[in-house]
């Protein structure tokens, strides 16, 4: 347990709906939420922005020395910049699992994950928080859903916002792609600890979902 204060970890693979749940449950709750994906993705903007190959670790620690992410509000900027938006672009999920699996880049995005966990109660969310960043969370949930139902709400989600020539069975191909990279990464990789809840969404809707957390930490 971590004290008085409430720290909820929440791991799973992409699209299994980990950052909706958890934004529903921070307003219920009316704690903090922090997206750690969106740390890693403010990164690789940074990287393919500046024309750095997303493998090229190298070059990659070299422009994370110049580089700074935080939260405001709810909404990460980089250098300065609100980036939300441009975080979420395919050419973003395509890349990020490489740029995540470098060791000096986790360390600098844990220890600041750990700094922020430290003021507030909060609910985190990423592959690795229940493991590693905190292992002393007072719950942690893991969250997944098949490969076919993760890739359609990907596919949906893409479609909506505009990215137009991309198929179903393209975007499954990605997110099983991304999926190996984050399970079979030497550094944290996605793992369930063996102190979480599994929370499999396929067939369920997000407030099921939520209610079944939520029922699992004692009522509301
Ligand atoms: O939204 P989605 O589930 O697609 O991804 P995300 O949570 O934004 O995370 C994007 C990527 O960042 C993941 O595929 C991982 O490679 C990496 N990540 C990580 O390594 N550790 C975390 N704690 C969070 C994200």
């Amino acid at each position: 347990m971590s004290g008085d204060k409430l720290i909820i970890a929440v791991d799973g693979p992409a699209g299994a709906g980990k950052s909706t749940i958890a934004k529903k449950i921070a307003k219920i709750l009316e704690i903090e939420y922090i997206d750690t994906g969106a740390m890693y993705r403010a990164l690789t903007l940074k990287v393919i922005k500046n024309g750095i190959d997303s493998k090229d670790s190298e070059s990659i620690l070299k422009l994370m020395e110049s580089t700074s992410i935080c939260f405001k509000d709810n909404k990460i900027y980089l250098d300065g910049t609100r980036v939300d938006k441009e975080i979420r672009e395919n050419i973003i999920n395509n890349n990020v699992s490489n740029v995540a699996k470098i060791r000096e880049v986790r360390e600098e995005m844990v220890s600041m994950q750990r700094e922020l966990s430290k003021s507030n109660n909060i609910i985190m969310d990423g592959r690795d928080i229940g493991t590693v960043v905190l292992p002393n969370a007072n719950f942690k949930f893991f969250i997944t859903a098949s490969v076919e139902e993760r890739a359609k709400r990907r596919h949906k989600e893409l479609i909506e916002k505009g990215e137009k020539n991309i198929s179903y069975k393209q975007v499954l191909a990605e997110i099983q792609k991304r999926d190996k990279i984050d399970s079979t990464r030497e550094v944290a990789p996605l793992r369930k600890s063996f102190d979480s809840y599994e929370i499999d969404t396929t067939n369920k809707t997000v407030e099921e979902c939520v209610d079944e957390i939520i029922t699992i930490m004692g009522g509301r």
